[in-house]
């Protein structure tokens, strides 16, 4: 471990690799310190483009400067989705945990060209049929009902409670689904297993049941469409299959669910904790639309993406990247990139971050706007029915996920005077 926070990799490279001596071991970063200091001592060590490995020891390159995620995300022909074009596949496992992400599914993530735009394009508009205020109203009735569970006991924990349930119910209700019931708690719970596992999980198992799930909705929606983002995917003239809208559905609950949970926790965090933001609260929004912007900068929830796929031999950064070499988006550090901002300035007000990537395969328009109203929604609702809210414990206590991908807290204890319903 260098005193920089993080632990390069000393012993030989593997396989094949020789650029990967060195490589930084991503499983052993210290994420309890600011993503911005850990991703500038990278920099600084490596350079823009950083050789970095993944679980099990398997080579890629996290790509840290922001004109070089810029750079990469605007170059479809040079660097693209599909991971079959991965140069690794031979050394990577069954049970690998990354294989949820990475494994090539014919979904819209691992589309190309035009057929990434049939099908971006579906979701677009799917997604466009959302109307803002009715979810707005979902979310607040949502939040309602989450609070009327803890706001008599005086105390919660607001990342079980409230921030993961939020948006996942909102997510489904939007794709035609019940909000409640067995059923659905199911689906969250699998997804949460397949999208960032704890040890002891079956990530690969619980994908499988998601896919289960989604084809009944599917199959439902055929028979009796309604007024949903399923039933709009499938009456589509696109005229995608049931199984493309099976697993496109999959991206756009998975992409919904634990990036909006995150960024509404990590917002709440910044608002207990920051006191530039205390002073504000319950007096103006204002400063919650600037709290959800400021993480966006410093705390974004999909901190690093995987990824993509070096269609040829390039150089990159400085780099000889090799064709079939993976790619990890390093959202969080673009963000931070020293070259844009000079240090006391990073959080400014104006949305130019990449924490919904750039180029083609971006989080697609309007699904920012929709997470945007479901975060603020379920921030604003809190603070106005839970007036007197702040942290159970002192926020050095606050501990973060040990997850590269994903940034967000362990838990968010808080206590406030009881409510009598
Ligand atoms: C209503 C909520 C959301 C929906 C429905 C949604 C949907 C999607 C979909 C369908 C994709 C795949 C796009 C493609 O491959 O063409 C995607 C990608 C992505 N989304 Fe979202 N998303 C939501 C919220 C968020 C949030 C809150 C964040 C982070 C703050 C986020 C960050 C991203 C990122 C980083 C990608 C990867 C883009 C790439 O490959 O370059 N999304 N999203």
């Amino acid at each position: 471990m260098t005193d920089s926070g993080y632990s390069s990799e000393q012993q030989a490279p593997p396989p094949g690799c020789p650029a990967h001596a060195g490589a930084v071991r991503l499983g052993g970063l210290q994420y309890q310190q600011t993503p911005s200091q850990l991703y500038r001592a990278m920099r600084r060590e490596h350079g823009p483009v950083a050789p970095v490995l993944l679980d099990g020891g398997i080579p890629a390159w996290l790509v840290l400067g922001y004109s070089e995620v810029t750079y990469v995300t605007s170059h479809d022909e040079l660097f693209a989705r599909d991971s079959r074009r991965w140069n690794q596949w031979e050394h990577i496992p069954q049970d690998w945990p990354l294989l949820p992400f990475v494994g090539y599914q014919p979904s819209v993530l691992f589309t190309e060209g035009e057929e990434h735009q049939r099908r971006a394009g579906v979701i677009t508009e799917a997604l466009e049929g959302v109307d803002q205020f009715e979810l707005a109203r979902d979310c607040e009735l949502i939040a309602d009902d989450l609070i009327a569970r803890f706001a008599g006991s005086g105390q919660a924990e607001l990342m079980a409670d409230y921030a993961h349930a939020l948006p996942m119910r909102a997510v489904v209700q939007m794709c035609g689904m019940p909000t409640s019931g067995e059923d659905t708690s199911r689906l969250v719970d699998d997804l949460r297993i397949s999208l960032d596992a704890s040890e002891g999980d079956d990530p690969v198992a619980a994908y499988g049941r998601v896919g289960e799930r989604l084809r009944q909705l599917v199959k439902d929606k055929r028979a009796a469409p309604g007024p949903d983002v399923t039933s709009r995917m499938l009456t589509h003239p696109a005229g995608l299959t049931d199984e493309e809208v099976v697993q496109d559905l999959i991206s756009v609950i998975a992409a919904a669910q634990q990036p909006t949970a995150n960024w509404i926790c990590n917002t709440l965090r910044l608002l207990l904790t920051d006191a530039r933001f205390a002073v504000n609260v319950s007096g103006g929004r204002l400063s919650v639309g600037e709290a959800l912007n400021e993480v966006l900068w410093l705390d974004t929830p999909t901190q690093n993406f995987i990824g993509r796929w070096a269609v040829r031999d390039v150089q990159l950064g400085g780099r000889q990247i090799r064709a079939g070499d993976c790619l990890v988006l390093g959202l969080a550090a673009a963000n931070t990139d020293p070259q844009i901002w000079p240090e006391s300035h990073v959080g400014a007000e104006n949305a130019a971050h990449l924490s919904f990537s750039n180029g083609e395969h971006r989080c697609p328009y309007p699904a920012p706007l929709l997470a945007d109203v479901m975060a603020r929604t379920a921030v604003e609702t809190l603070l106005e029915r839970l007036p007197d809210l702040v942290l159970a414990v002192e926020p050095e206590e606050l501990t973060w996920r040990p997850s590269i991908w994903m940034r967000g807290l362990s838990a968010l204890p808080v206590r406030f005077t009881p409510v009598v319903q």
